[in-house]
């Protein structure tokens, strides 16, 4: 179900290579934000934030569109064309490699919030969404996807390279870099620090209903921010939920300790240029507060 497209896995039926080539050429706007994630880092968390504080804590479009729709892929087929008909500010998503961006982006046009997460998590969490996602295979067993995983034989690739390279190039952006593990830790901070890199001011009131729409409980109530809307053939929703757990930690219900170990090893050995870490004990969070 991938195409492999310039070292880079994209998904049959749902991306076109030659479309994804014309991105880098795609006009951009000073008030165009993209949310560039690695699946399963916090994408639709962000969807939800962001259009919460365009709305300035009105959430009557959070209601009426899914996620997806208010803030969509750049990638899907025919996003172009949507893209140019759009008025500002322009709200997007991608999960692809930093190469394939507009190059006005990589000049400082527009502004690119990064959100990471802790990778065995993240491994975690797509494992589950493969179980049910219809446009992706379906892997034997985790042990199966862990392999899979490890290779970059999936959407998105080698989850150290991605990072890597957005991380790499942050000076030629204006770049914002947050992680799922502080918006856990405390989310009206991370609000917050995005109201600063976007410029918005929000009363008290305003700020208090985007946390509060923005919480996991919530989020998982509401059917436009989980998926529930979408049809059993893209998203069998009787073998999984896009809302699963939200939380730091439960790759250790997943992982043997050999896998744990020898994910540890690949992190040291690939990111070890980098200043960045992660917390992937619930337990790390909640002492530190
Ligand atoms: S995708 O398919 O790439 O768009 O998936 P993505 O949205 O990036 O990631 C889905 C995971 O994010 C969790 N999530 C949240 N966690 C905590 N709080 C909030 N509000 C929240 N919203 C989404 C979601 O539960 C998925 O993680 P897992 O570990 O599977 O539960």
């Amino acid at each position: 179900m991938l195409v492999p497209h310039r070292n880079f896995n994209l998904i049959n039926g749902v991306h076109s290579p030659d479309e994804v080539d014309q991105i880098q050429n795609w006009e951009i706007r000073d008030s165009d934000i993209f949310v560039v994630t690695y699946p399963k880092s916090g994408t639709i968390w962000m969807q939800q934030i962001l259009t919460l504080i365009e709305a300035k804590g009105d959430v009557t479009p959070n209601t009426e569109h899914l996620n997806a729709q208010r803030v969509p892929w750049i990638e899907l087929i025919g996003s172009e064309k949507e893209f140019n008909a759009t008025p500002s500010p322009r709200l997007r998503v991608t999960h692809l490699q930093y190469k394939f961006m507009p190059l006005a982006v990589r000049q400082k046009r527009g502004k690119v919030i990064y959100v990471a997460r802790n990778p065995k998590d993240v491994l975690v969490s797509y494992y589950h969404f493969h179980k049910y996602a219809a446009m992706l295979e379906t892997p034997k067993d985790f042990n199966d996807f862990f392999e899979k995983f490890m290779e970059g034989k999936v959407f998105g690739n080698c989850w150290f390279e991605h990072i890597k390279t957005w991380y790499a190039n942050r000076d030629n952006m204006n770049f914002l870099y947050i992680t799922y593990e502080e918006m856990i830790k405390d989310l009206r901070s991370m609000v917050e620090r995005m109201c600063r890199f976007l410029g918005k001011d929000l009363t008290e009131e305003q700020m208090a209903s985007v946390v509060e729409h923005s919480t996991f409980r919530t989020m998982k109530l509401n059917p436009q921010a989980n998926y529930k809307t979408v049809p059993d053939s893209l998203l069998d929703h009787n073998k999984g939920t896009f809302m699963r757990k939200g939380t730091i930690g439960d790759w250790k219900n997943h992982f043997t300790v050999a896998q744990s170990e020898r994910f540890d090893s690949a992190f040291q050995e690939k990111m070890w240029d980098l200043p960045l870490s992660f917390v992937s004990d619930i337990n790390d969070v909640n002492s530190a507060t």
